[in-house]
């Protein structure tokens, strides 16, 4: 069942309308991300984009159809990439088989009903549908979850588990890790692994929803911490090597169903 929508339309677990702002400002497609899931996407000539936000990852060299809730997200999509539908990932406007191949980018832990939505693209594509997801099982294994575990707890409950996901395709999927590279410029909280002075920055940390979550006093011990540890140099002397370190693996993953 699909949960209330707010005013802006946002459909998921958080209200983009007051959050979404500056998101384009921090959420820029990686390219090193963006090359591997167009790689995913094969050959496809058209594709749908399901919680398509300001676009990021959408191929630009085949039709592309967007779906997305909140206006304020549709709002910050740039003028060379199509307008997006205003529909959810639980109820898609398409015919079956309308698309080569779908995509959804950090979008599913916030829909109302993942395998509603997994099952809508799976209807309304012939081939891959990809999405980009992350590992609740991996989620603790990141030195920000020793300065605010809060943030990282909200994140695993909220991202189903693989095999959730693998079950929700029927079992024909492939998982990739996805490796985040040190100059990421998609601001998700892996991204600044190596640069942890962007976690003092409110705006950098809104533009992961989870932030949105927690309480304030959690947020302000994290900022407190932090700082303290940055000018006596307790970082660098525990996690200083990421600072030089060229990827990280996380708990990004791509998710290929197979179609057919
Ligand atoms: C973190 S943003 C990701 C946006 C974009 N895909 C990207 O990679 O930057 C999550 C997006 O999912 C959208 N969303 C939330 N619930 C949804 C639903 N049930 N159906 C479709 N989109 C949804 C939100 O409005 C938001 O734009």
């Amino acid at each position: 069942m699909s949960r209330e929508r707010r005013s802006d339309g946002s459909a998921g677990d958080v209200d983009y309308g007051a959050i979404g702002g500056t998101y384009s400002r921090y959420r820029q497609p990686d390219p090193v991300i963006e090359a591997q899931i167009h790689r995913a996407l094969g050959d496809a000539k058209t594709v749908l984009n399901v919680g398509a936000g300001a676009g990021s990852y959408e191929p630009t060299h085949c039709a592309v159809t967007a779906v997305e809730p909140s206006a304020s997200m549709r709002a910050q999509r740039p003028a060379h990439l199509t307008r997006a539908i205003d529909a959810i990932a639980e109820n898609l406007p398409f015919e079956d088989d309308s698309f080569d191949a779908s995509m959804a980018s950090v979008t599913v832990h916030q829909w109302s009903d993942l395998e509603a939505g997994i099952a809508e693209m799976r209807r309304v594509t012939r081939g891959p549908v990809v999405l980009l997801v992350c590992d609740p099982a991996a989620m603790m294994d990141y030195w920000l979850a020793d300065y605010i575990p809060e943030v990282r707890a909200v994140e695993s409950s909220r991202f189903p588990s693989m095999e959730r996901v693998a079950a929700a395709f029927g079992g024909k999927v492939e998982i990739e890790p996805v490796p985040v590279p040190l100059d990421c410029r998609d601001g998700f909280n892996e991204a600044y692994y190596g640069r942890p002075e962007a976690f003092l920055d409110e705006k950098a940390r809104l533009a992961c929803s989870s932030w949105s979550l927690v309480p304030r006093e959690a947020v302000a011990r994290f900022e407190a911490a932090l700082s303290a540890d940055l000018e006596s140099g307790l970082w660098d002397e525990k996690y200083g090597h990421l600072r030089r370190q060229p990827f990280f693996d996380g708990p990004l993953r791509l998710v290929i169903g197979k179609g057919g």
